[in-house]
């Protein structure tokens, strides 16, 4: 099986469009030490040519164009993309749903709380609904991907609830503290191929690690996890924002607490390969020389980068 990180910067990407903080300075500045990356996402292929998005950035225009794999190959009208799979309804994860407009088969699939998110808004629609299938994903239920033609691809994703929230612009105030949350509204992934030979977990939102995750993840042989602050107060430390990690619904990487500090939550659990994606342009392991991303590497972490290929 073959991932292709897309996109490996949270909402908004590295550099964000109104952050002036030194971190963005520095991505626009074009230093070798600080890669531009765009918002969250992951290409997925079990042969190579067809591949399935897991999540459709804003910037998907973009990806698929620095990304010779999804470009079309044959005839006029063509695209190996055959889906997108949503493991949330943030704007960072299915705006880029808008720029597979209009007439191209491929599926999308997402659970039941999600794909209702998009039936109730119309906007959606310009995937022309006779040529673009929905397919809701049931937690805990491995669900075959299927290529545009209907064939099997190989690729098995199993959806399971992990802590998080309700998007953003979905918040409820009047719902107290969860915002109006619901287990279905964050989802990670685990991704097998069909026979059983390797498997990863791609993980781009969690707010915490309670006991049964842990034991879920344990031994994995490949986590890619949400790295999108490196603590939980970086966005009101840093005088950029208001919000901490937990009230957005995310871990940090360097948090001392093992239940939302991602570092320490992994230490014991024999992973094979763990990587960091989904990072917000304030985190510092973003800029490759300075000591945050050492330490990262040091507790045997990888930071993702947009072009990044992964081969399981
Ligand atoms: C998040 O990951 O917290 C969201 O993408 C935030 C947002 O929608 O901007
Ligand atoms: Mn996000």
């Amino acid at each position: 099986m073959r991932i292709q990180v897309l996109g490996s910067a949270a909402g908004g990407g590295f550099p964000q469009w109104n952050c002036n903080h030194p971190n963005s300075r520095r991505a626009r500045e074009n230093a070798a030490n600080a890669r531009p990356r765009t918002q969250s996402s992951i290409a997925v292929s079990n042969d190579g040519e067809r591949w399935f998005l897991f999540n459709a950035s804003p910037d998907l225009r973009q990806q698929i164009n620095d990304n010779p794999i999804l470009h079309p190959k044959h005839g006029l009208r063509h695209s190996p993309i055959q889906g997108a799979v949503l493991t949330n309804a943030d704007v960072d994860h299915v705006t880029g749903l808008l720029t597979l407009r209009e007439s191209q088969p491929l599926t999308v699939y997402g659970t039941r709380r999600v794909q209702g998110v998009l039936a109730d808004n119309r906007i959606f629609n310009v995937l022309n609904p006779q040529f673009v299938k929905r397919e809701v994903l049931t937690l805990d239920r491995p669900t075959g991907l299927r290529h545009a033609d209907g064939s099997a691809s190989g690729i098995v994703v199993v959806p399971f609830s992990v802590p998080g929230k309700v998007a953003l612009w979905l918040e409820d105030a009047t719902k107290g503290a969860s915002f109006g949350s619901v287990e279905e509204d964050t989802v990670a992934l685990e991704v097998r191929d069909g026979e059983g030979r390797t498997r990863f977990y791609y993980i781009p939102g969690c707010a915490s690690m309670p006991a049964p995750l842990r034991e879920h993840l344990r031994n994995a042989p490949l986590v890619l996890f949400d790295g999108t602050l490196w603590t939980d107060d970086e966005i009101v430390k840093g005088g950029v924002g208001v919000k901490t990690g937990q009230r957005m619904g995310h871990m940090s990487v360097n948090e001392p607490d093992p239940a939302i500090g991602s570092i320490a939550a992994f230490r014991d659990l024999g992973v094979g390969r763990k990587i960091f994606i989904h990072i917000n342009t304030t985190n510092p392991i973003l800029l490759e020389d300075s000591p945050e991303r050492a330490a990262c590497a040091a507790a045997g972490w990888e930071v993702s980068y947009d072009g990044m290929e992964i081969t399981i």
